[in-house]
């Protein structure tokens, strides 16, 4: 069995303990959360124990894997600690709000043989992956486009807004990592535009609420994402791709999977997933397995530190294009 500790035990970090404790392959033996109650609830759920100090965490020579669900601006510390420490990482995303930070947790973990898997949990969706595995095999001939369309149901609190580091770096960063996944070629330039249109709390921060972007590769692909913080019919998460021999795409899914019939219409369907953790079960659960496999395989992970950097680095492009009015080139470095 992989040992594993769970540090941050709050919406997410919950889910994370509880796959990890009904994993056949892991077992959570600690969990941590500067909330003492937080990680006690989730203690109690998974049979864990709970850290009374990180040390603990870091000093158990019996531990496999740190699982870090903690808030974001934690992250490249305890990435770094995780990995000085010789744990295989997982972490949530993103790895940072701000770049320099990112670049400094890289240099840190640069040369330690640990792997870290970022927490882009939409890559392991049974549909979206099939989007990018057929584009990439030549199922739809060469790929021209691609089409992601990610809208939340509800806009979140004030306070969500304003810890969350802007839409870009929270939000549509899961878009930036689907569009360089499905794409499978380097994003050069980034376009974006966006809007306040309907949310009172977001005009009072001075926020966005909707947004479009456009992105190109070298060799002239192109991708649209389309954002928005609310959606009346629910989780909107659609993945298209477009290609010289046809299209694929990656439909929304319903809570259950009846239609109804009558005088007044002929498909009627049950509503759209509202929460994240219904609608991506799956791709967690899968997430889960490709990081167990990682660590036994002792191969890369799938989705890795540079990723989640090249994901933000991807946001900022887009914020420099708002405040440009105009598209930018992104360097990625090295
Ligand atoms: N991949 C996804 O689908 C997804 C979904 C939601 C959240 N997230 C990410 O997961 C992270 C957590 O989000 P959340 O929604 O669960 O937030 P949350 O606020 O519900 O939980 C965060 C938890 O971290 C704890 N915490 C804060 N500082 C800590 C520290 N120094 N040490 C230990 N624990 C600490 C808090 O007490 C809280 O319990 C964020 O980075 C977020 O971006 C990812």
């Amino acid at each position: 069995m992989l040992k594993f500790a769970l540090i941050g035990a709050g919406r997410i970090g919950r889910m994370h303990g509880s796959i990890i404790a009904g994993h056949t392959k892991t077992e959570l033996v600690w969990v941590y959360d500067i909330l003492e109650d937080n990680a006690i609830t989730t203690a109690n759920t998974t049979l864990a124990r709970v850290a009374k100090s990180l040390d603990e965490i870091f000093e158990d020579d019996s531990l496999d894997a740190v699982l870090i669900a903690s808030s974001t601006e934690t992250h490249a510390e305890l990435i770094v600690r995780a990995a000085k420490a010789g744990k295989a990482v997982f972490c949530e995303k993103p790895i940072d709000l701000d770049i320099k930070r990112v670049d400094w947790c890289r240099e840190q973990i640069q040369g330690l043989q640990v792997p870290v898997q970022i927490g882009f949990n939409r890559r392991f969706d049974p549909s979206h992956r099939k989007v990018a595995d057929t584009a990439r095999d030549g199922g739809i001939g060469n790929l021209e486009q691609v089409i992601i369309t990610s809208r939340d149901p509800n806009p979140p609190p004030k306070e969500y807004y304003l810890a969350s580091g802007g839409m870009f770096r929270d939000m549509t960063i899961h878009d930036f990592d689907m569009a360089r996944y499905v794409l499978n070629e380097e994003v050069e330039t980034v376009m974006a535009m966006s809007a306040t249109l309907f949310d009172p709390v977001a005009k009072e921060i001075d926020e966005m609420d909707s947004a479009m972007i456009l992105l190109q590769t070298a060799s002239g692909k192109m991708c649209h994402i389309n954002n928005s913080r609310h959606a009346t019919y629910g989780y909107d998460q659609r993945v298209e791709a477009h290609g010289s021999l046809g299209m694929i795409r990656s439909e929304n899914q319903h809570q259950h999977s009846t239609e109804t019939f009558g005088a007044e219409s002929s498909s009627s369907r049950a509503p759209l997933h509202f929460f994240f953790i219904e609608r991506y079960r799956q791709a967690y659960l899968d997430q889960f397995d490709a990081f167990i496999e990682t660590i036994e395989n002792q191969q890369q992970p799938l989705v890795g530190f540079e990723d989640g950097r090249r994901a933000l680095m991807l946001a900022n492009a887009a914020y420099q294009s708002l405040e440009k009015g105009q598209a930018v080139k992104v360097d990625f470095g090295e």
